[in-house]
This record gives C-alpha cells, sequence and structure tokens, in this order.
C-alpha cells in the first residue's frame, strides 16, 4: 500500500464518508432554514445510509475505520496528553486518542440527530418525518424537539473538530486534512512496517456494508 514516499492511511470508503456528511450536514441545515423539507427527508435519507454504512465499516472496514483499532483507555488518552505537553507531536497512524473520543461523540449526535429526524413532527402537523407514523403526534414532538437540540450540541462538536483540526496545523505543523484528502501521510512518519495492508479495503467487505445501508434505507422508506 505505499505509493513513493508515502503510505495509506484512511481507506477511500471512509474518505469518501467524511467529505460526503460534511456536504450533507451543510445541506440539511441550510434545507431546514429555508423550509425545503422534501429536501431536507430526501437528503436526510442519504444521510441514513451514510451512518449506517459507518457502523458497518466500523466492523468490517480496514484497520484505521474499524471500532475495535480505537485507542480510548485512561492509559492512551493519558500518555498521549503527556505527550503533547511535552511538546513532542508524533503523529498516528489513524485517530489519536482524544481525536477518538470527538469523533465517537459527532457518530453518535449524527446518530441522534438522523435518528430523531426519522419521527419528528413540526408543531401543526404539516411536515413529519417518514417513521412519524408509527408514533403518536406527542412522541414526534418530543423527537423534533431532540431534534433542535442535538443540532445545538452537533454544531459545538463540529466548531471544535475544526478547530482541534487547524490547532494541529498552526501549533505541530502537523496536517491532518490533506491525508482525509488523498487518503496518505508521508512514510517516515511511523515505524517501519506499519501499514494499513493488513485489511485492504476488500471489495466484499465493502459491498456488504452497502448492502445493509442500501437495506436500512428501504426498510425506513417502506415502513412508513
Ligand atoms: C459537517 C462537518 C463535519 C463533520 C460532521 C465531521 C465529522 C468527522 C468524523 C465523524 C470524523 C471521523 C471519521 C471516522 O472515522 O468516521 C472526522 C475526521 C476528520 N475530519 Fe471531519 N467533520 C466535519 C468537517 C470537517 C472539516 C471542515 C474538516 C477540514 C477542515 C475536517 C477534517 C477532518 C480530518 C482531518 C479528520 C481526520 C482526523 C484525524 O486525523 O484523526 N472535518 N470528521
Ligand atoms: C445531520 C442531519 C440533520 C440535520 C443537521 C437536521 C437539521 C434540522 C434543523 C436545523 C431543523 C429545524 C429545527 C427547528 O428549528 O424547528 C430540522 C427540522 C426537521 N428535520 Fe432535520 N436534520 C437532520 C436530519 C433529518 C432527517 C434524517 C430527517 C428525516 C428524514 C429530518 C426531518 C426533520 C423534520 C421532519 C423537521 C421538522 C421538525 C420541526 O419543525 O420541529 N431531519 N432539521
Amino acid at each position: 500500500m505505499a505509493k513513493g514516499n508515502r503510505i495509506l492511511v484512511w481507506d477511500g470508503a471512509l474518505r469518501l464518508f467524511h467529505w460526503s456528511i460534511v456536504l450533507l450536514v451543510a445541506a440539511m441545515w441550510w434545507s431546514a432554514e429555508n423550509h425545503m423539507m422534501d429536501w431536507h427527508r430526501r437528503m436526510g435519507m442519504i444521510l441514513v445510509g451514510l451512518i449506517v454504512f459507518r457502523l458497518a465499516w466500523g466492523i468490517l472496514g480496514s484497520r484505521t475505520s474499524r471500532f475495535t483499532s480505537w485507542r480510548i483507555g485512561p492509559g492512551a488518552i493519558l500518555g498521549y496528553l503527556k505527550g503533547l505537553a511535552s511538546g513532542a507531536h508524533k503523529p498516528d497512524f489513524g485517530h489519536n486518542p482524544i481525536g477518538t473520543l470527538s469523533v465517537i461523540a459527532m457518530l453518535a449526535a449524527l446518530s441522534v440527530q438522523v435518528g430523531t429526524g426519522l419521527f419528528a413532527v413540526d408543531t401543526d402537523g404539516m411536515e413529519s418525518g417518514p417513521l412519524a407514523i408509527l408514533v403518536s403526534f406527542d412522541a414526534g414532538r418530543q423527537a423534533a424537539e431532540i431534534h433542535e437540540v442535538s443540532f445545538n450540541i452537533l454544531v459545538a462538536l463540529i466548531g471544535l473538530h475544526v478547530a482541534a483540526v487547524a490547532a494541529y496545523l498552526i501549533f505541530f505543523k502537523d496536517n491532518l486534512i490533506r491525508p482525509m484528502i488523498t487518503g496518505r501521510r508521508a512514510r517516515e512518519d511511523f515505524e517501519a512496517g506499519e501499514t494499513l495492508a493488513d485489511s485492504q479495503l476488500s471489495w466484499v467487505r465493502l459491498a456488504i456494508s452497502v448492502a445493509i445501508a442500501f437495506a436500512a434505507m428501504w426498510g425506513i422508506s417502506n415502513a412508513g
């Protein structure tokens, strides 16, 4: 998986997922703000598929995408913070322990946002998510209330996320954005032999994850 002096750290599916949610979350805000609820629901269904895909990819994806490879134990976090405090920044192969916490928070907030949107009903019952028909009006209103609160939480987490990425660039001269686009980092940043290759993007696992995502979208579209 080496190309010149750069090695792959993020697989293509993860990168496509990331930049798709960036565009879609912005479009979701825009469509809600401008009362384009048909578009809000349509794009929302794509987001449902993307979130379900990411959860499946957390099990079936390559090393840096898999949840089991994430280090968030107290030891890993303390060790990482000590390293940062001493100014000895060492690039991570994948998410660093603090970054992982923010990733978990963002994926959770996105899941709540999308999940509550499915059941949300507005005050006069004119606009509703595709699964609102399955719950009472009051429950739909509650979902809408949470939808509003979780949007504020999501915006705060995104602000923190972008600020953290900027801080790595400014204070450690570590550009995390380029690897999220190209997938690659300089080989000399890592120990010899470190590689994503032990579980390269396998087309079978990719096909299974995509199929799970489509099944969820299909199930929700047909449940209402
Ligand atoms: C709607 C806005 C955004 C959301 C919801 C979001 C969400 C996420 C998530 C969930 C991840 C973890 C990827 C995964 O393992 O699933 C991530 C990683 C990342 N994001 Fe974003 N992101 C947003 C905007 C941005 C922007 C604008 C930038 C660039 C300035 C950016 C740069 C990155 C980078 C560099 C990583 C990898 C971090 C690392 O090296 O550990 N993100 N983002
Ligand atoms: C990241 C994803 C999403 C974002 C950022 C988002 C954002 C928003 C925002 C800002 C509002 C306006 C809240 C208000 O002030 O009343 C809203 C309302 C709504 N959204 Fe979403 N939404 C998302 C996902 C979804 C999904 C997946 C669905 C359903 C398919 C959905 C259905 C609705 C409905 C029915 C309302 C109207 C509820 C009301 O007016 O109280 N949303 N959304």
